[in-house]
């Protein structure tokens, strides 16, 4: 089914999808606050396809159609009248939210999904307030969406199959990996694990084992680059499970089982120590460092698009 996109707010992840759908070939029109919200999520839009195309991965006429697919409004009766699929990307506030899940209900005819890029709240408590729940859910993309493929699709408890199927369906002709999980819980897939190796990080640090530098050396040189290729099951099979099993039986009783954040990551955030946006965390971010990483970060995200693009490609011919 040909789907008709709006995207519900236009901050740093509203205006990435739909960079994303547009680049796809997909028209959008994009509901903001007001002309200022509107202003900052064009100009990000414009910087996103400068990198994209100073990498070769759009020409300078894809670019201009591209940015012609987004159409920015303030009137949510325009941007949601043609609609057959919403995606909500407003602030992670649950009242917030219900609230306009239940506006957005009494809008859109009953057979337009609803979908929220809530990075943690359950889809069946963002729809309480809403009539038609069979139509509401999660589409988790990650942070920045144009650049990263996962999608975590989560259902509620009364979403129906359709309205899975269609989603799943939307974001493959996005060029997303879409991974549709079969029940509701916190945190989702990736989530739950980053957050796994996050607290057994801070308790190796908090051990005296090793730095936080060492300890994000020890990370990316090892497991960072292997889990891009093999995730968690296929790594265990290539290594082996009689020896993956062994090393779990006595390793698993010593992990770290916190059920908060560490002493050291409680300080920081205790002292308003909030990492790259501030200026100091577990790094002291200086605008060199800042600048410097995230052209890395962002030319290796570039860098496996390309791969995947030449993947599709191979796959076609
Ligand atoms: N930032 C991330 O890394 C990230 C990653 C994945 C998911 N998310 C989720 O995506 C959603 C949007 O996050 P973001 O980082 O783009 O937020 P943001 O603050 O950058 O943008 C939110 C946008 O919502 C609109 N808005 C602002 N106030 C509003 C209000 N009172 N009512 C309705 N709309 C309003 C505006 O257009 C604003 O630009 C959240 O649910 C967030 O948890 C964020």
């Amino acid at each position: 089914m040909h789907e008709q996109l709006s995207v519900i707010g236009a901050g740093l992840m509203g205006h990435s999808i739909a960079l994303t759908a547009a680049w796809a070939g997909l028209s959008v029109k994009v509901w903001s606050v007001d002309s200022q919200d509107i202003s900052r999520a064009t100009a990000g839009v414009q910087e996103k396809l400068t990198i994209l195309e100073s990498n070769g991965l759009v020409t300078p006429d894809e670019r201009a159609a591209i940015a012609g697919r987004i159409a920015f409004t303030v009137s949510l009766e325009h941007c949601v009248s043609s609609a057959t699929f919403v995606i909500e990307a407003i602030p992670e506030q649950l009242a917030l939210k219900q609230q306009w899940y239940e506006k957005l209900d009494r809008m859109c005819g009953e057979d337009v999904v609803l979908a929220s890029n809530t990075s943690g709240l359950s889809p069946t408590d963002i729809g309480r307030q809403a009539t038609h729940k069979h139509r509401i859910l999660v589409t988790h993309f990650w942070n920045p969406a144009h650049l990263i493929p996962l999608v975590e699709v989560v259902r509620g408890e009364e979403t129906s199959n359709r309205a899975v199927e269609r989603s799943m369906s939307l974001l493959q002709s996005m060029n997303k990996k879409p991974v549709e999980l079969k029940k509701d819980v916190l945190g989702s897939i990736v989530n739950r694990l980053q957050y796994a190796l996050f607290r057994e990080a801070q308790y190796i640090a908090e051990m005296g084992v090793a730095s936080v530098e060492d300890i994000d050396a020890a990370v990316r040189y090892s497991i960072g680059r292997r889990l891009a290729v093999t995730g968690p099951f296929m790594t265990a099979d290539m290594g082996g499970l009689d020896v993956f099993d062994s090393i779990s039986t006595y390793l698993f009783p010593d992990l770290s089982t916190h059920s908060g954040s560490l002493a050291q990551m409680r300080e920081h955030v205790e002292n308003g120590r909030y990492g790259q946006k501030n200026g100091q965390g577990f790094y002291q971010w200086t605008p060199e460092l800042s600048q410097r990483m995230n052209q890395e970060r962002e030319q290796e995200l570039i860098a496996w698009l390309k791969k995947d693009k030449r993947k599709r490609s191979n796959e076609t011919t």
